[in-house]
């Protein structure tokens, strides 16, 4: 049967006003009410109902890299206006997941076997997975997905239950990413995560999902206390500023004018929503890691130096570093 969406209009429709549409059986948006939108972070993995209210940026990412599979028919709506914004975006999410494969590749052939990925996603279209399960390594890597979502959580566990060959080499769990020393914890506790063998930590497309009073650095800050020195650890950001100074005004223009249009438009879902960072922001962000050359380059052209001058939204840099050693000093740890 086929489903016939009426597009939306910029402007026009729902926009998340930090209240849940249901009176009874909705996400505990309202609960929480307006103005509370950190704490609304914090909380959201522990929120107790799956809001189908409003789309929700994981099906709406999957509705546009894997034509609507397990969107919502709002999800698919919100996709399609995403695309007449930024008709890149699909190649955008394409060369995302290429990104995550080359990464996992590079950590692989340095000898890391276990990976986590931060915000994951969904199990099924999680490009991280997929490179690790696929890997041609003797030692079986393994991979631990965290997000926040509880249905996207609740269908990965379902496919692993469905998939008993793949349970032993992954793991799907809940989790609020922006508290990763607790995380990080939860998952040594559970075998998850051995926390004395090197790891690869992808934060791939997450930390511009951090609300403004939460400060993004402090995921590899925390990352970069307590993996084992040498572990591998990916950034990558959403920005409106271009690394090279691009061919024409006109570029810059419309890059600045489509990124804000393209995060208005992620208003639609239930929170997070994507906020830009400048380079400098970005650099910050990743200061606590000994990045692998080239340093700060984007996702498309990572491990290479970015080297387009026509810059199109999204446009999202990247980088990747290892957690360097710890001084005797400083051995932390314990901290949180
Ligand atoms: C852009 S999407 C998935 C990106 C995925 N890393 C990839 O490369 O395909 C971001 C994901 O981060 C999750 N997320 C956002 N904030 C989070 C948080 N505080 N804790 C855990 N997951 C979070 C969302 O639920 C969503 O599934």
């Amino acid at each position: 049967m086929s489903v016939t969406i009426s597009p939306i209009h910029e402007e026009q429709g729902h926009y998340w006003n930090g209240q849940c549409f249901r009176s009874h059986g909705g996400c505990g948006a309202a609960v929480i009410g307006q103005g509370l939108r950190i704490r609304q972070q914090q909380q959201w993995g522990e929120l107790p109902f799956i809001c189908s209210c409003y789309p929700h940026i994981s099906r709406v990412e999957n509705a546009i890299v894997a034509e609507g599979d397990r969107a919502w028919p709002l999800d698919r709506v919100i996709a399609e206006e995403l695309q007449r914004i930024a008709p890149y975006a699909k190649t955008a999410l394409r060369m995302r997941r290429a990104f995550t494969s080359r990464v996992i590749q590079c950590a692989i052939d340095e000898g890391i076997t276990q990976f986590v990925e931060l915000g994951s996603g969904h199990l099924h279209t999680s490009a991280a997975r997929a490179a690790v399960i696929g890997a041609d390594a003797g030692q079986e890597p393994t991979i631990v997905l965290v997000d926040h979502d509880p249905l996207v959580v609740a269908y990965g566990q379902g496919d692993l239950e469905d998939d008993p060959n793949a349970r032993h080499r992954s793991a799907m769990v809940r989790g609020n990413v922006f508290a990763v020393g607790k995380m990080l914890t939860y998952l040594a506790k559970q075998r998850l995560l051995d926390l004395d063998q090197r790891a690869c930590v992808l934060g791939v497309d997450l930390l511009h999902f951090a609300e403004p009073e939460i400060d993004g650095r402090s995921v590899p800050q925390r990352l970069a206390r307590r993996l084992h020195p040498g572990s591998f650890v990916a950034i990558t950001h959403l920005t409106d500023e271009p690394l090279l100074a691009p061919a024409n005004a006109d570029d810059l223009v419309a890059l600045r004018a489509v990124t804000a249009r393209w995060c208005r438009a992620h208003q639609r879902c239930v929170p997070p929503h994507p906020r830009p960072c400048s380079v400098e922001e970005f650099a910050r962000l990743v200061a606590d890691l000994d990045l692998l050359d080239p340093g700060i380059t984007t996702t498309r052209c990572w491990p290479e130096p970015e080297e387009t001058r026509h810059p199109r939204a999204p446009y999202t840099l990247a980088a990747v570093g290892r957690i360097p050693e710890r001084r005797p000093d400083a051995s932390r740890r314990g901290a949180p």
